[in-house]
């Protein structure tokens, strides 16, 4: 159960969809892999749940699928028996947490309100979902429940999109966020995998939050680096800070290096809201690391782009 959080943590995103037809799960799971989500709440609003949940699992194999809106323990059991990996529900229903929980499967019943959330810890849980989390106050309400309750954790749904996403998710104690504003149901209608896989990659990027955050310029030797900082500064008027290894000018802009560094001309670092959730990005999407350089703040990539070592960096 807990590994299922940790992947759901990863990801960062479950879009929440709700299909009218089983034969769409298939093109839409797809279309969320292509835009770099791979999870997915099939909801029990409609019939073709069921049939979707076995759909996705067994033919997009790299997709984490959970169920939603289950309300009843035989709907835990149908999507169970489909292989959904993960069950939520809009409301905290303590017979069907326990059913779920008893089966050996990750559950994340709604939570708004204190009572529920504590009855659900009495139940064992560590990670509730909060609905609907903007209508209940947003992450302010959730900074404040997370005061008493330190060890329970939230997938907060409802009224996200990607302009608020980045709030919830800068937040430790948010798993994940859900939302149907990925996969609405028109687009669904329409099969427009397109427009999906393109709203899939702009909340990915709304995530991620990827800047520029310095230039790395090589030097031979601190002399080198010492001469370099100078012309930049002399010519516009950059400031220069001295650190160990390499000298910063104009603040962080530059940083340039009193020795070889990485790259063979230098690096470029490119800043990100969530260092956790992008070397995973990276890795589905067949881009790696250099594995001895991934520390908790910062990590390179294996190959340099035109004699530049990349890395990415914690905001
Ligand atoms: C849910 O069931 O989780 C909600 O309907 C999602 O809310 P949203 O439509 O505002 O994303």
């Amino acid at each position: 159960m807990d590994g299922i959080v940790e992947k759901i943590r990863q990801i960062g995103i479950v879009p929440v969809v709700a299909l009218d037809d089983d034969k769409q799960a298939v093109p839409l799971a797809k279309a969320l892999v292509e835009g770099g989500l791979s999870a997915i709440e099939v909801t029990f609003r409609t019939d073709a749940a069921e049939q979707a949940i076995r759909r996705i699992v067994e033919q997009v194999p790299d997709m984490l699928v959970g169920a939603g809106t289950v309300l009843t323990t035989q709907q835990a059991d149908r999507a169970i028996a489909a292989g959904a990996q993960f069950i939520v529900s809009p409301g905290f229903n303590p017979s069907v947490v326990r059913h779920v929980l008893a089966r050996g499967i990750c559950m994340m019943p709604g939570t708004a309100t204190p009572g529920e959330m504590e009855q659900a810890m009495e139940l064992g849980l560590k990670v509730v979902k909060f609905f609907p989390a903007e209508q209940n106050g947003g992450v302010a309400k959730l900074k404040a429940l997370a005061g008493p309750y330190t060890n329970l954790q939230w997938m907060p749904t409802g009224g996200i999109r990607a302009e608020n996403l980045a709030d919830y998710l800068s937040f430790d104690k948010v798993v994940a966020c859900g939302g149907t504003w990925i996969a609405k149901k028109e687009l669904i209608k329409a099969e427009n995998w397109g427009e999906i896989r393109h709203l899939a990659e702009q909340a990915v990027t709304a995530m991620l939050g990827f800047e520029v955050s310095h230039v790395g310029i090589n030097t031979d030797n601190p002399q080198q680096a010492e001469e370099t900082a100078r012309i930049l500064g002399a010519m516009f008027g950059f400031s220069m800070t001295q650190g160990n290894s390499s000298i910063f000018v104009d603040g962080k802009n530059v940083e340039i290096m009193k020795r070889p560094g990485l790259g063979k001309n230098g690096h470029i670092a490119i800043s990100t809201n969530t260092l956790a959730r992008a070397i995973p990005y990276f890795r589905n999407r067949g881009i790696a690391f250099r594995e001895e350089t991934i520390s908790a703040k910062a990590a390179y990539f294996k190959d340099e782009i035109a004699g530049f070592a990349i890395h990415l960096v914690q905001k």
